[in-house]
């Protein structure tokens, strides 16, 4: 029962988390296109830009103030709760999936003495020293350099990644790298972006200037946040795909990924400037063709190739193997501690399910190796080799 509760629940604050996220992501998006497709020809004084748009059935006419207007109306709109409520159900998430069976999902089973306790101290721990760290860079005097604050964040991201590969599970590295960037833009908001509104809105109603260096640190953010958003997003998505977060070098295999997403966001921001460029948009395809050919898998020479005598496996053998090490998650009613259906659907309780699966199987046991998860039932390293031969000569 309480493992179904516990079902339920992923599922709800998942579904949220997905809703507010779309909300903060897409009111974003929009207003950066607002923003950049604004018509700033022949203005009258006080308008920085006005915009016509038809939608849902019917005409939306806007207009950008420039400074700020004379009055405020009585409702005014924030965007600021997408944001909050994002961040609130992502650490929700966290909680549920990661923190509550850490022993199962934080644990890296290459490294020992790392308790499930610390596993969650070092977790939360990036995310704070990730803000810690960004937002000392940001009031530095470094911010000055646009190009060399980008780098400092950059490098902070790939030290974080390598680190949190190197001592958490691949899925908790991943996700926690997400989590870190996530509360950096979510930060940036509620520490800058929103306050430095604040001003704005005073400013008006007390009849006085804004302060012109709010301004500057908000754009400064919002800025930092529009290149952060297509990385989050991959990583959030990433624990679908073995080949990224159970690459042997997938630290870099995030970064090079994100490094893609970050020139993708510089092409759709530039697009629409007369001089804008397309190499962004080229440089993220060599990216991302370099990690489509970086991450294959690579060929096992075939027994007979490695001159050894061809050992023929059968399907038998094979799921001997399988029900042995997979087989108390892959089932319907599952024995594992936590488990309460077969972990994505792949039940592998008989040989012919086995035979159904074999595609996935081999993948995940021989290739991607993100399977027994954090090898929890101690798969050996013959055993992997056994069901690798059985695969290829069942093809
Ligand atoms: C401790 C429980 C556990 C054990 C043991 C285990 N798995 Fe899994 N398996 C999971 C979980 C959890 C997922 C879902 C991961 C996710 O959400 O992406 C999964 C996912 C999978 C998938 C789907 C991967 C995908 O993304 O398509 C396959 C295939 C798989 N496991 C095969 C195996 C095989 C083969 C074994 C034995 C060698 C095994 N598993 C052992 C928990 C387990």
């Amino acid at each position: 029962m309480e493992a179904h509760l516990h079902m339920w629940l992923n599922l709800l604050v998942r579904w949220s988390h997905l809703i507010v996220g779309i909300a903060w992501i897409g009111a974003s998006f929009y207003f950066n296109w607002l923003e950049n497709h604004l018509n700033r020809q022949d203005q009258a004084e006080g308008t920085a830009g006005d915009l016509w748009a038809v939608h849902g059935g019917g005409f939306y006419y806007l207009k950008k103030f420039a400074g700020t207007p004379g009055e405020l109306p009585p409702t005014l709109h924030w965007f600021k709760w997408e944001a909050y409520t994002t961040w609130i159900s992502g650490m929700a998430m966290l909680i549920i999936v990661f923190y509550w069976n850490a022993e199962t999902y934080m644990l890296n089973p290459n490294v020992t003495g790392i308790t499930p306790v610390l596993a969650v101290t070092i977790g939360i721990g990036s995310l704070l020293a990730s803000w810690v760290f960004y937002d000392v860079l940001c009031g530095s005097p470094i911010s000055r350099f646009e190009w060399l604050t980008g780098l400092m964040i950059l490098a902070w991201f790939v030290i974080l990644a390598w680190s949190l590969s190197t001592w958490l599970s691949d899925r908790a590295a991943y996700i926690h790298v997400g989590a870190a960037i996530g509360t950096v833009m979510v930060a940036n908001v509620f520490r800058v972006i929103i306050p430095g509104q604040k001003d704005l809105v005073n400013a008006v109603t007390e009849n006085r200037k804004p302060d012109p260096s709010k301004g500057l640190k908000a754009l400064q953010r919002s800025r930092h946040n529009n290149y952060f958003t297509l990385p989050v997003l991959f990583i959030m998505i990433s624990s679908h795909y073995p080949a990224t977060y159970g690459h042997a070098y997938n630290w870099l295999v995030l970064i090079v990924f994100s490094l893609a997403a970050v020139a993708i966001r510089h092409y759709f921001n530039i697009r629409h400037l007369p001089d804008f460029k397309v190499w962004p948009l080229i440089l993220a395809g060599l990216l991302l063709a370099g990690l489509i050919i970086a991450t294959a898998p690579a060929p096992r020479p075939s027994a007979s190739q490695a001159g050894e005598p061809i050992t023929v496996v059968t399907i038998g053998e094979a799921h001997a193997i399988i029900l042995h090490r997979c087989v108390s998650c892959h089932a319907a009613q599952p024995g594992f501690e936590g488990f309460t259906a077969a972990p994505l659907g792949v039940e592998l309780d008989s040989q012919q399910k086995l035979l159904q699966h074999r595609e996935r199987v081999y993948q995940v046991v021989a290739m991607s190796r993100t399977m027994p998860l954090g090898n929890l039932t101690r798969m050996t390293e013959a055993e992997r080799n056994t069901i690798a031969n059985w695969y290829q000569a069942s093809r």
